[in-house]
């Protein structure tokens, strides 16, 4: 019983696509410029080049629980009856430190021990896209009025909420964006990566959700969810809000740290929207 549980949170960390990497929070921390491509700025508190934006500092709780309260962050699982025990490690983990009320987990069955939705959908990589519309339509239906901010997981990313509240702190959700690991490809803006996780404004939510479907705008089904679902935004000219930091400083991972800060992931030199940097 203890092995397997214990089994189940190595997954996880293992498996790890680490969402936010930044530690701790950072004092005066400022994000890069909201739209730097044409210097729309979205919030006068972005300002870049604050000194101290790197002085790493304890985390404070209080400052946790304002921010908890102040960027109300709505997170879904993706997960499947077959990868349970990773929806289980995820449970026990990170999801402790979302708000209970704003998580659940969406699979092709029911399972009220989670508690998962069960969509009805089939499982598999071929309809992952399926999965993801249908998740977004049930949590617009469901709690768009209870959060400012939507996040797709899977249930082998690990995100640090508290930083990722933060650095949601800097942004308007009225505004129709997406942000997560910007890759180039398939997408005229690209695309924001599945596997470690993505999060919708409150607009990109609801434009997302009132997509017309007769005739379709968007693909409903299919692989490459990721793709799909940045392709749909695209069309609602819901734009990709650049993650990194203000020196360049990747948010978003869709590998276990040990790649992204000594190895490096090869084919993703060519496929990031911004500068990977490895050590070595
Ligand atoms: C998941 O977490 C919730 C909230 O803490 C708990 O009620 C539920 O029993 C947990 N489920 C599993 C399978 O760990
Ligand atoms: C994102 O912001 C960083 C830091 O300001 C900048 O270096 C980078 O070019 C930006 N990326 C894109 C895709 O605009």
């Amino acid at each position: 019983m203890r092995s397997i549980r214990l089994r189940g949170v190595l997954l996880a960390l293992a498996a790890f696509t680490l969402a936010l990497a930044s530690f701790s929070i950072y004092k005066n921390y400022s994000p890069a410029p909201f739209f730097p491509e044409n210097g729309q700025t979205i919030s006068s508190s972005q300002k870049m080049g604050h000194e101290g934006a790197d002085q790493i500092i304890p985390v404070d709780e209080s400052e946790v629980l304002r921010l908890r309260k102040k960027v109300r962050v709505f997170v879904w699982v993706m997960t499947s009856p077959k990868s349970k025990q990773r929806a289980r490690a995820v449970n026990t983990t990170w999801a402790t430190r979302a708000d209970r009320d704003l998580l659940v987990y969406m699979s092709s069955e029911a399972d009220p021990s989670l508690p998962a939705v069960g969509l009805s959908v089939k499982e598999g990589r071929n309809h992952l896209t399926a999965k993801t519309m249908q998740a977004f339509d049930y949590v617009y239906k469901h709690y768009f009025h209870k959060a400012d901010y939507f996040m797709k997981a899977d249930d082998d990313t690990y995100v640090i909420m508290e930083n990722l509240r933060y650095f949601l702190s800097f942004f308007d959700t009225k505004e129709p964006f997406f942000t997560g690991r910007h890759f180039k490809p398939e997408v005229k803006q690209g695309f924001n990566s599945g596997g470690a996780g993505y999060v919708l404004s409150k607009e990109a939510l609801a434009r997302l959700a009132a997509r017309p479907k007769d005739p379709p705008l968007c693909k409903e089904d299919g692989k490459g969810e990721d793709v799909e679902i940045a392709r749909c935004l695209e069309k609602l000219e819901v734009r990709i809000l650049n993650s990194t930091d203000s020196r360049g400083r990747s948010r978003f991972h869709t590998h276990e740290p040990v790649k992204h800060v000594i190895k490096g992931v090869s084919w993703m030199h060519n496929y990031d929207a911004n500068v990977v940097r490895v050590v070595s």
